[in-house]
C-alpha cells in the first residue's frame, strides 16, 4: 500500500480522505455513506472521558471490522503477557542484541516478550518485546486489544500499512499504533529489528512542560498521522488478534486495509526522534532523566507515570564542578532501556545498539567503571558533545518483571555486574 503522506499535529481532530467526497459533511453516519461505504466509529476512550482525553475516529471503509471467520488460538509462545508470579532478582539485568531469524520470519511471528508488568484485563502495566523479522508480513494482517504499541526501530526500516494510512518509519524514528487499529508490516530493506512497548495502561500523550514554557521537548508539530490510504483486495487472508494476553487468527476474506477516508483524533502516528529539543542544565549537576521525556502513559496517580518514554539523545555537556555523565542512582520507578544506535554516555563497552537492560526498584546502577574514571578526570574548562547516539528507556511505576525466556536466552550478558567491580576505593579520611 502506497503512502499518500502525512498530517502533523499530536491528537488533532483530522480528517482525511483517499477518494474525493468520501467524508460526510455536518454528520457523521449519514443514511448512505458517499461511494457506497460503510460508516464505522472506533474509540479509543470511554465515550465519557473528558473532552481533553477522548479519542475516537469515523471510518469510512469497504467493509466493517465485524466482517471475517472465526477465530481460533494462534500459537505463538515467545510472545505474550506472562510475567510471571516467581520472585524477580534484584539483579542488574543485561543483554547483547538478539540474533536475526534464520528461518523466514515475519513482524508478528517475530516478536519476542522480555519483561512487563501489570496487564490488558486491568488496562494498566506495559509488555516490553524485541522484534526481529526478514519476511513482510503477506495476506495477514494484526491488531492488538490489549494496547497502543509504541516500535521503536533499531535497524532496518518498516512499512506499517495501517487500516487509516501508511507510516514508513526508520531507526531514531518512532511510530504508535493505537489499541485495535489492524496493520500488516513490510520490510524495506529485507530484515529488521527493534523494540515494542505495549501499553495496556492510558494512551501516550504529551508531558506538560510547567517552567519549561510552550514549546520544547517533543514538539507536537512533529508528530505526524498518515493520510488516508485503503487496498481493496479479496483473497484468502489472515487476522491476527491479540486479546487478553494470547493471540487469535481468523479467516478474513478480504484486506482490512479498506478505510478510504476517515476522520477524528484516534490514529497511529509517527515521531522523529531527531526532532527533540533536548534540554539540559547549563550552569552545574544535569537535571533528573525525567527533562528526556519524549511521551508518557499517566496512571490514576498525579506525576507518576505507568509509562515513560524517555530517551538519550546526542547533546552538549557544558555543567561546571559536575560528574557529567548520568550519575549513580537507585530509584522507585523501573527502568528497561535499550539502544538504537551509537554508545550510550554511562558505559563504555558492553550495551550494543539492539541491545537493552533491565534496572528495576531500587536496584543500585549508573556509569561504570571506566566511564567514572574517565569523567572523574575529564577537563570541564570546555563542553563536552555527544554525537551519533539513541538511547531511550521505557520507564514504569510498577516493577518490570523479565521473562523466563529472557532469563534463558542466550544472549543475555550473565556477567554484567562486572562491570561495576573495577571502581576503586578512593575514600581518604585525612
Ligand atoms: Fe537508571
Amino acid at each position: 500500500m502506497k503512502s499518500n503522506g502525512y498530517q502533523s499535529g499530536f491528537g488533532n481532530e483530522f480528517a482525511t480522505e483517499a477518494v474525493a467526497g468520501t467524508l460526510p459533511e455536518g454528520r457523521n453516519s449519514p443514511q448512505r455513506v458517499a461511494h457506497g461505504l460503510y460508516a464505522e466509529q472506533l474509540s479509543g476512550t470511554a465515550f465519557t472521558a473528558p473532552r481533553s482525553h477522548n479519542r475516537r475516529s469515523w471510518l469510512y471503509r469497504i467493509r466493517p471490522a465485524a466482517m471475517h471467520g472465526a477465530f481460533a488460538p494462534y500459537l505463538h509462545s515467545h510472545f505474550h503477557n506472562d510475567f510471571g508470579k516467581a520472585p524477580v532478582t534484584p539483579d542488574q539485568l543485561r543483554w547483547s542484541p538478539p540474533p536475526m531469524p534464520q528461518v523466514p520470519v515475519d513482524f508478528v511471528d517475530g516478536l519476542f516478550t522480555m519483561a512487563g508488568n501489570g496487564s490488558p484485563e486491568g488496562q494498566n502495566g506495559i509488555g516490553v518485546h524485541l522484534y526481529a523479522a526478514n519476511k513482510p508480513m503477506q495476506g495477514r494482517y494484526f491488531y492488538d486489544a490489549d494496547g497502543e504499541l509504541l516500535i521503536v526501530p533499531q535497524q532496518g526500516r518498516l512499512h506499517i500499512a495501517t487500516e487509516m494510512g501508511v507510516l514508513d518509519v526508520e531507526p531514531q524514528e518512532i511510530a504508535v499504533i493505537p489499541r485495535g487499529v489492524r496493520f500488516r508490516v513490510e520490510l524495506p530493506d529485507g530484515q529488521a529489528r527493534g523494540y515494542v512497548c505495549e501499553n495496556f495502561g492510558a494512551m501516550l500523550q504529551l508531558p506538560d512542560l510547567g517552567p519549561i514554557g510552550s514549546n520544547g521537548l517533543a514538539n507536537p508539530r512533529d508528530f505526524l498521522t498518515p493520510n488516508a490510504a485503503y487496498e481493496e483486495a479479496e483473497g484468502e487472508f489472515e487476522l491476527i488478534a491479540k486479546f487478553q494476553g494470547h493471540l487469535w487468527r481468523a479467516p478474513i476474506g478480504h484486506s482490512p486495509l479498506d478505510v478510504v477516508g476517515w476522520h477524528g483524533n484516534y490514529a497511529p502516528y509517527k515521531y522523529d526522534l531527531r526532532r527533540f529539543n533536548t534540554i539540559g542544565s547549563i550552569s552545574y549537576d544535569h537535571p533528573d532523566p525525567s527533562i528526556f521525556l519524549v511521551l508518557h502513559s499517566p496512571s490514576d496517580t498525579p506525576g507518576t507515570s505507568n509509562m515513560d518514554f524517555v530517551i538519550f539523545p546526542p547533546r552538549w555537556l557544558v555543567a561546571q564542578d559536575t560528574f557529567r555523565p548520568p550519575w549513580f542512582h537507585r530509584n522507585i520507578a523501573s527502568e528497561f532501556m535499550g539502544l538504537v544506535t551509537g554508545v550510550y554516555d554511562a558505559k563504555a563497552e558492553g550495551f550494543a545498539p539492539g541491545g537493552c537492560s533491565l534496572h528495576n526498584s531500587m536496584t543500585g546502577h549508573g556509569p561504570d567503571a571506566a566511564t567514572f574514571e574517565k569523567a572523574s578526570a575529564a577537563d570541564l574548562s570546555k563542553p563536552d558533545v555527544i554525537t551519533g547516539t539513541m538511547a531511550f528507556m521505557f520507564e514504569s511505576r510498577a516493577v518490570i518483571r523479565p521473562t523466563r525466556q529472557a532469563l534463558d536466552a542466550a544472549y543475555r550478558q550473565r556477567d554484567y555486574q562486572a562491570c561495576w567491580a573495577g571502581l576503586k576505593k578512593n575514600f581518604a579520611p585525612t
